[in-house]
């Protein structure tokens, strides 16, 4: 028990895109709230809409609630939103409209002396701006299986991604060797090529196309075409959702609502591959198979480790930050280092070295 109790109220949310080690991070707030410092926990629903609500849509986090079965658990207990920035909200009528000061009246109405917000970029970018401009005390976990949040090794939810993504490989590789196939995988990943990167390696690619290295046809070609003179006549091939051909664009879809997707490239590079070897093609697009499970148990520790470091912050006193992994420890920076830009897969890391080392082709 920590002496410093001042019996604060804080809250909780969760925002943008869900994945697998949400549930955890916020166990370990309340956890650390509640018995280390004796505040009291509200866990907003549906990230920035619970506080734009009138009344706002909250539940109170007791100890009781976290009975041993939501660290293992997917998703968000709180709900979840990646629509309607409370900036640029689109109302009913087609017409958009700031509602950041409803927001910043929920968190005046419940009271609230600090709020943890477990978002990715985009989500923490938003909640950034909110909340200087409200004067909230505001500290950010990361979270995404895009990896892409800037100066974290990781984000909760990329190693559950991968995990899941390897595992796909695992079950592509029997059947693509039975069949002599090439089995093509498109997992996600935005614009950062982090889980094809990871996975392909730790499943035994022979082909990882990312966003960052445009690809050709012709090396994927001869790599196929080498493994066959090797004698072997399957071959397995991961794609991110956002790779691209060097003379062609990357693949998106738009549904009734506006909202843009990344999606479809196995497709065409199936093709691609077909004409460019005559070999049998099949493509599995993961989806958001990717974001849901149970979580594994790297995203279990750094979950833990970020719920405590976030609401240690906020007991120091400390706003606008993010909690962070380098260098196997959680650290905490300035949100606005991390705001407004994205962790790309960097050319000359290690792991596009191993996958050159390993012979596996990156499509240039
Ligand atoms: O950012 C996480 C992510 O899963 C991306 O990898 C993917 O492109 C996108 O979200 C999918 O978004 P939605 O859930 O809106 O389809």
């Amino acid at each position: 028990m920590s002496d410093q109790k001042t019996h604060k109220t804080i809250g909780v949310l969760t925002s943008g895109g869900d994945c697998a080690g949400l549930n955890a991070v916020i166990r370990a707030v309340v956890h650390r709230a509640i018995e280390g410092y004796g505040w009291r926990v509200l866990g907003i629903n549906d990230g920035t809409h619970g506080l734009m609500a009138s009344p706002p849509r909250f539940e109170e986090l007791s100890l009781r609630l976290f009975t041993g079965n939501i660290l293992r658990l997917g998703g968000t207990i709180l709900g979840t939103t990646n629509k309607g920035d409370p900036f640029d909200f689109p109302m009913p009528d087609g017409s958009r409209k700031d509602r950041s000061a409803e927001f910043a009246a929920g968190f005046k109405e419940l009271g609230l002396d600090g709020l943890i917000g477990i978002g990715g970029d985009g989500s923490l970018d938003i909640l950034s701006r909110l909340t200087k401009l409200a004067g909230i005390d505001f500290i950010g976990v990361p979270k995404t299986i895009d990896n892409d949040v800037p100066l974290t090794e990781f984000a909760v939810g990329f190693s559950t991604a991968v995990n899941t993504a390897v595992e796909a490989l695992d079950r592509l590789q029997p059947t693509a060797a039975s069949h002599e196939r090439v089995m093509i995988l498109e997992v996600m990943g935005r614009d950062a090529g982090h889980i094809a990167l990871n996975a392909g390696i730790g499943g035994g690619a022979d082909v990882i196309l990312i966003p960052e290295i445009p690809y050709r046809i012709e090396p994927i070609a001869a790599k196929i075409k080498t493994l066959h003179d090797q004698g072997r006549d399957h071959a397995l091939v991961v794609c991110s959702e956002a790779a691209h051909p060097a003379n062609g664009k990357k693949v998106m879809s738009e549904s009734s609502d506006g909202k843009k997707h990344y999606g479809g490239i196995g497709h065409e590079l199936g093709e691609q591959i077909t004409q460019a070897t005559g070999a049998e093609t099949r493509v599995t697009v993961l989806g958001h198979i990717q974001r849901g499970g149970t979580p594994s148990s790297h995203d279990r520790i750094i979950a833990s480790a970020f719920g405590v470091r976030a609401v240690d912050l906020l007991a120091k006193g400390e706003s606008a930050r993010m909690v962070a992994w380098q260098h196997r420890q959680v650290v905490d920076l300035p949100l606005d280092e991390v705001t407004s830009r994205i962790r790309n897969v960097d050319v000359t890391d290690t792991l596009v070295q191993t996958a050159r080392g390993l012979g596996i082709s990156l499509g240039d």
